[in-house]
């Protein structure tokens, strides 16, 4: 019996363990009932995910940036980068230039932004991450990027139209209506 006891105090040791080195790092972290259940209504819009929970958990995409070794601190426009930096902030170097690579940067935000949370167990299962919780598809194709939280209904349709900047793929700019 004692043996048991051990084994099971074991166990709860380890996955402790694990849950604590799993969110350790600068990973926007599911609510505490998550795991079991994805949050519903969804998450929509980057910073429906990426904010500031405590000096710990920076998720803010400056923060994200700023984790990277090396990385610039400010904008091309002399804008420093921090927890206010925004979805459009990032693109002054992440977004495309007609060579395929980033405008002022090697690696451009569409091609990084995919996979990093596509293959992310952490954004797809305890998320519930899809296509949807970055994009809105317009009536004339273009995937339009969500930058801010949206609230959206239990379906994943916001709640409000039009979605405040919308951001168009190769536009470059805020726009759009969907
Ligand atoms: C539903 C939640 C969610 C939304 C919405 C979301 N992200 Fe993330 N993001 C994550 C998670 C979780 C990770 C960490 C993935 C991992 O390491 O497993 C992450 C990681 C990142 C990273 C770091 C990737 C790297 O290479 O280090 C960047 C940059 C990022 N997200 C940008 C964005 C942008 C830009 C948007 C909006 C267009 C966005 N995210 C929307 C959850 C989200
Ligand atoms: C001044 C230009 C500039 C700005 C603004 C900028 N970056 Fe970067 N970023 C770089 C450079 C340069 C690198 C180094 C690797 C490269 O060239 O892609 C980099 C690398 C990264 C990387 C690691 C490589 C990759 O692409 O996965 C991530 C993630 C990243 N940046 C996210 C962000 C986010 C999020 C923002 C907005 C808060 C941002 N960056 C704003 C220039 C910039
Ligand atoms: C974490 C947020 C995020 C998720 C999740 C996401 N995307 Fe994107 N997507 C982006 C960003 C950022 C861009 C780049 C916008 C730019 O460079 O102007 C983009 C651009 C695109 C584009 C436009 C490329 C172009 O140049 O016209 C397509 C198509 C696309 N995504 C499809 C998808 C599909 C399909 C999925 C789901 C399998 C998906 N995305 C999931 C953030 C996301």
């Amino acid at each position: 019996m004692k043996t048991w006891v051990a084994i099971a105090v074991a166990l709860a040791v380890a996955a402790l363990a694990l849950s604590i080195y799993t969110f350790s790092a600068t990973r926007p972290e599911p609510e505490p009932d998550a795991g079991a259940q994805k949050p519903s209504p969804p998450r929509v819009g980057c910073t429906a995910c990426h904010v500031k929970v405590s000096d710990q958990k920076n998720y803010t995409l400056g923060a994200e940036a700023l984790a990277i070794e090396n990385h610039p601190t400010q904008t091309p426009e002399g804008e420093p980068i921090n927890e206010q930096s925004t979805f459009s902030d990032c693109m002054t170097c992440h977004a495309t230039a007609a060579s395929g690579r980033a405008v002022a940067a090697k690696t451009p935000m569409v091609l990084t932004a995919h996979p990093a949370h596509m293959f992310s167990e952490i954004f797809t299962e305890e998320l519930g991450g899809t296509c949807w919780s970055c994009h809105l598809i317009d009536s004339r194709g273009n995937w339009l990027v969500v930058p801010d939280k949206v609230d959206v209904e239990e379906t994943g349709i916001p709640k409000e139209l039009p979605v405040p900047n919308l951001w168009v793929p190769r536009a470059g700019t805020a726009g759009g209506g969907a």
